[in-house]
């Protein structure tokens, strides 16, 4: 397929590029080719604007001051919350939390939903596939309650396994958590068939989103997932700003995560009541600059045609596809037959590290290395992979580049 035939209708990347200040720029003397997305994606000068408009005109605490820029801070602060809430089809504020990233979203749910409910002998399921911070938090939660962390068994196409799992699903299982798009294989999950199975086994499910919000419409109440958790950095917006989507009435009967100012409603040494949801999980002074961006983010989001994206980014991936095929030694690593956003593969015979710094000095950035997913790199028997990962922005040319990049980088090191 040719670089013009696979280009979609209505859809044009290369405009795009000049809405993203840091993509125009040269790295080691070359053309920066950013296909480093799914680590974080560059920001659009309309996120650096809200976020620069926040800091210029309306800094100052939320919720406190009795002061007029006091109050627009609130609003703005508040506004972002609402247009999250319309964002991924919530139904009320009291649902959506602001948190640091996705690892604090999963942490916060380990700490607070998990430790109350766990007991000796319960067990979380999660995914073989996943990150670190959708296996970590819950084995800290587990060993705290005498519960188990069981994997889901991933086939070596990097798929997960739905018969092991349905056959997991007893009545120990308290909790699944999965991935909706694996950071490392790109793997998409079906997370809303990994719902419906959990819920019939009584179990609850958190679904890690880092890598699904990007690139997909998401719909939690279609989903009907209990939790649902993102970062703002990896759709665009600033860093240390995440979402926690949870039910109400699980984030009800929640214990507080943090304990400080914002979370309280009375505070006496005979006893302190908590405020109510969201703000019982939102102790001390939030990022409210970065709220404030995240929101202009999911608008400039908004304002594109999704759906066109979506298929912009699949038709890169399988453009990406097409081109290994034909690349001499390359093996791709997960060959789901639906993957997002990440494209991973080794080079026979060289170290991943070695690709990434030959790929960097011709201005390609990738990542490189077990992407936080030491156990699916253990199953595959592999120290790790190189990864290029999409974005809205990128284009055909840029696979290309990152193929004359690797076909230059063989040359030096085979
Ligand atoms: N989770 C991020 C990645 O996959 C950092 O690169």
């Amino acid at each position: 397929m040719s670089a013009a035939a696979a280009s979609i209708k209505g859809f044009d990347a290369s405009a795009l590029r000049s809405d993203f200040p840091a993509l125009q720029q040269e790295v080691n003397g070359q053309p920066l080719i950013y296909l480093d997305n799914a680590a974080t994606t560059q920001k659009p000068q309309s996120v650096i604007d809200a976020l620069s408009h926040y800091y210029s005109h309306d800094n100052s605490n939320v919720h406190r001051g009795a002061h007029t820029l006091s109050d627009r801070a609130t609003l703005a602060f508040e506004d972002a919350r609402k247009k999250v809430v319309q964002f991924i089809n919530a139904s009320s504020t009291k649902e959506v939390l602001w948190t640091r990233g996705t690892t604090e979203s999963i942490n916060l749910v380990a700490s607070s939903y998990a430790r109350s409910v766990l007991k000796k002998g319960d067990r979380i399921l999660v995914s073989a596939m996943e990150h670190h911070s959708n296996i970590v938090p819950w084995q800290l939660a587990a060993q705290a309650c005498g519960a188990e962390v069981v994997p889901i068994p991933v086939s070596e196409n990097g798929e997960l396994e739905l018969e092991a799992y349905k056959v997991l699903l007893d009545e120990r299982v308290k909790l699944v958590a999965v991935g909706h798009v694996s950071n490392a294989l790109g793997t998409v999950n079906p997370v809303k068939e990994i719902t419906e199975l959990a819920h019939k086994a009584g179990a609850k499910v958190l679904i890690d989103g880092a890598q699904g919000v990007p690139h997909f419409d998401v719909d939690v109440q279609a989903l009907d997932c209990d939790f649902y958790a993102f970062s703002g950095h990896k759709m665009y917006a600033p860093t240390g700003i995440g979402v926690l989507y949870g039910k109400e009435s699980l984030l009800e009967q929640m214990p507080p995560y943090h304990g400080g100012g914002e979370m309280i409603k009375t505070v006496s040494f005979e006893g302190t009541t908590f405020n109510e949801l969201p703000f019982k999980f939102e102790a001390g002074t939030p990022n409210i600059g970065g709220a404030v961006a995240l929101a202009a983010a999911v608008d400039y989001l908004q304002a594109l045609d999704r759906t066109a994206l979506a298929a912009h980014e699949a038709a890169l991936m399988q453009y990406a596809h097409d081109k290994a095929g034909q690349f001499d030694g390359l093996k791709r690593i997960g060959c789901a037959k639906t993957i997002a956003g990440a494209f991973s593969f080794l080079l026979e015979g060289v170290h991943p590290a070695d690709v990434g710094m030959l790929l960097d000095q011709q201005g390609i950035a990738v990542r490189t290395g077990d992407h936080c997913a030491q156990p699916i790199m253990k199953q595959f028997g592999i120290p790790g992979t190189v990864r290029a990962s999409f974005a809205l922005y990128n284009t055909f040319e840029d696979i290309d580049a990152l193929f004359a990049g690797l076909a230059k980088a063989k040359t030096f090191l085979l």
